[in-house]
């Protein structure tokens, strides 16, 4: 059955979308690019980094602030991606995953996209992202059901139950694929001018303390 089209507005430019199509994917298909976290394509949206955000209004002029990758097209929408707004509100949160997540390459190119030139609030040193694609990759795409959210507010992990890996965990990797904070963060030069070396590849470095998934033994399940 063909859906209904819908007719919005994004950036000033009308556009065409199917009814039930996120904002996201409607501006993706115009080339207007909105920057995501833990949107990821096959996976079901979560809402959770709130990169995505973007100013919606209906001409009444009550504009208000939404995730695309959650929020469905309406008729007569009028979708605004880079307003002041929305650049400012795009700036606290990338501020705010670098200084929760400074090590976290995802984290450093969203900052440095956004044009940030410090950071206020104090640094933390997680690998962890709270992006939830590594549970939703399980449990959606590898039938895992291994994997889940534990804990609240500034400490939320994600660990397995009982933080024990359970048979339904196969070893397939495919959370550890998906994962922006496994990349092994680089140590820096010791000596100006030289090469820090680090740049090997992933597989030599998968031990416990270098990435967020553990080496997978019982022990360190995560
Ligand atoms: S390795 Fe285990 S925890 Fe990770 S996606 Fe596969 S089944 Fe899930
Ligand atoms: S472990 Fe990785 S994929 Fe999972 S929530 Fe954290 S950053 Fe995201
Ligand atoms: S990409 Fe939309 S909330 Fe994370």
């Amino acid at each position: 059955m063909k859906r209904k089209t819908i007719n919005l507005t994004v950036d000033d430019k009308p556009i065409e979308a199917e009814e039930g199509t996120t904002i996201l994917l409607a501006a993706r298909q115009y080339g207007i690019h909105i920057p995501t976290i833990c949107y990821l394509e096959g996976l079901s949206p979560y809402g959770g980094c709130r990169i995505c955000v973007v100013e919606i209004g209906g001409g009444n002029g009550k504009n208000s602030l939404d995730t695309s990758c959650t929020r469905q097209v309406q008729e007569g929408m009028i979708v605004q991606t880079q307003s002041p707004r929305v650049v400012r509100a795009r700036k606290m949160i990338a501020e705010l995953l670098v200084a929760s997540a400074p090590n976290v390459k995802v984290a450093q190119d969203i900052a440095a996209r956004m044009g940030l030139m410090k950071v206020r609030f104090p640094m933390d040193d997680n690998r962890c992202i709270l992006c939830g694609l590594c549970i939703r990759m399980c449990y959606e795409q590898m039938d895992g059901k291994a994997l889940g959210f534990a804990g609240r507010g500034t400490g939320r992990w994600v660990t397995m139950p009982f933080q024990k890996r359970p048979e339904s965990c196969r070893l397939c990797r495919g959370c550890e694929y998906v994962c922006p904070g496994t990349i092994v963060p680089c140590q820096g030069i010791k000596v100006p001018g030289e090469l820090c070396g680090r740049c090997r590849p992933v597989e030599e470095y998968r031990c416990c303390p270098n990435s967020t998934f553990g080496c997978f033994c019982e022990e360190n399940p995560l």
